[in-house]
């Protein structure tokens, strides 16, 4: 068993002096699908899910890949293949779940801020559509409860936990302190407990917790399984029934450069199993909701060099992508590796500052990084582990339209997304 993630170059590397994607060039791919590029690895997805379950053999445990860190539908339908449910956001996000025919049973619908309309459309069906609803409010839980008596349907529920614990990220992606937006108080949990254990229509099925995301030590998923588990015990005292799940959330983190070190999946798994899976505890079934560990490090964006700038030793390489694209640096100051695409072994490496065609400030990939380009219009690079909150976060400020993506698996090349055009971008208004 692998203990680790992989790391950037487990499909991305050179081969004779070609930045490939499964062996096959990158320049290749841009050439006929035009630049800028998301390009994804299938082996890279497959790898990364087959190490997480590996390590979490012999546990009850179902994986829900958190679909907003990639929601493309060949993506879904890659991980639905793989035997993934999903975790989803948003009504939108269940659409695409259910275009990709996810099974409906093995979806977990999250998020503070689901309305009374997304909630009708989904009491339609049978059992909202989903395995469960994670609750992130009293209100919620009761609008749920009016709509689900009111339509007399029946729906299943788990309260998302704000145990209040530092998840020792970065400040942007905190999702478990008692500060955070996030899920609901022991206390609220525990009164709609006594209150509705019995509920004709709504039944009461896990707690959940997600923490926070980019975690890369395992003390911090230490201290929020030992708060929720104790939570357990209790809600199942007020329930006066065993819960039928936890969910554990996602969180992990990855290495965005060779030498950064992360969380030892064995050591993760032992502190699920030693909480949830135990002599002292056995639950009947252990969600987890990863996203980024099974697919930041299997996509790269593709850029194109637009111009460079020299004043004295200060360079400036500007790309046809821009944080429009990858927003990641831009918004939480997140290190990407870049790569020249074709390695020449001539080209002195220098410190040069990655910038987009943003009209903002902030419009920066890396800063005095140092790189093997020349600044020469028309040279590639890739910015690499860009599949997780890369596309998905993508927008189209300055009316630079979406991008291309493109799926290479078992040798074949598929575009999953083709680029949008102009036209598309503008058609909705008048
Ligand atoms: N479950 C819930 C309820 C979540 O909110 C998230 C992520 C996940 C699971 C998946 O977490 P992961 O395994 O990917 O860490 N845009 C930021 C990350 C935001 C994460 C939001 N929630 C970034 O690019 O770093």
């Amino acid at each position: 068993m692998k203990d680790r993630l992989i790391k950037p170059d487990f499909a991305f590397n050179y081969k004779k002096n070609e930045f490939c994607v499964e062996g096959i060039p990158l320049s290749k791919l841009a050439d006929r699908y035009g630049s800028p590029l998301y390009v994804y690895s299938g082996a890279a997805i497959r790898e990364s899910y087959s190490r997480l379950s590996a390590a979490l053999r012999g546990l009850p445990v179902q994986i829900c890949y958190a679909v907003k860190a990639n929601s493309n539908l060949s993506i879904l339908e890659l991980f639905k293949k793989l035997g993934a449910g999903c975790d989803l956001v948003s009504y939108g996000e269940w659409y695409r779940a259910e275009l990709a025919g996810m099974p409906r049973k093995l979806r977990v619908l999250s998020g503070v801020a689901k309305t009374a309309e997304e909630f009708d459309q989904l009491l339609q069906l049978p059992n909202a559509g989903v395995g469960s609803i994670h609750v992130e409010s009293v209100m919620e839980f009761e609008l749920i409860h009016l709509l689900a008596h009111y339509r007399k349907k029946k729906v299943t529920v788990a309260f998302r936990y704000n145990p209040n614990v530092d998840a020792k990220t970065h400040d942007k992606i905190s999702t478990g302190r008692k500060k955070d937006k996030f899920g609901i108080t022991r206390e609220e949990i525990l009164d709609l407990c006594v209150n509705f254990s019995h509920d004709e229509f709504v039944h009461i099925a896990g707690i959940s917790i997600h923490i926070g995301s980019q975690i890369t030590n395992t003390a911090p998923y230490a201290k929020a399984f030992a708060i929720l588990s104790k939570l357990c015990d209790e809600v199942e005292e007020y329930l006066g029934r065993d819960l039928d799940y936890v969910d554990l959330g996602g969180g992990i983190g990855v290495s965005y450069r060779e030498q950064d070190t992360t969380i030892s999946l064995k050591e993760y798994a032992a502190l699920v199993k030693k909480y949830f899976h135990s002599s002292q505890r056995k639950m009947k079934k252990i969600l987890l909701e990863p996203g980024r560990s099974l697919i930041a490090n299997a996509g790269a964006l593709v850029s194109e060099v637009v111009y460079s700038k020299e004043r004295g030793s200060h360079r400036t390489l500007i790309l046809d992508a821009g944080m429009n694209d990858l927003m990641r640096p831009a918004l939480y100051e997140a290190y990407h590796e870049i790569v020249s695409i074709k390695k020449e072994a001539d080209i002195k490496r220098v410190k040069w500052d990655v910038v987009g065609g943003i009209c903002e400030s902030t419009d920066y990939f890396a800063r005095s990084r140092p790189l093997q380009v020349e600044g020469l219009p028309g040279e590639r690079i890739a910015i690499l582990s860009a599949g997780a909150y890369g596309f998905s976060m993508s927008n189209s400020y300055n009316t630079r339209p979406q991008l291309a993506e493109v799926l290479v698996d078992r040798g074949k090349v598929k575009l999953i997304r083709k680029r949008q055009t102009l036209q598309e971008l503008v058609a909705l208004e008048k």
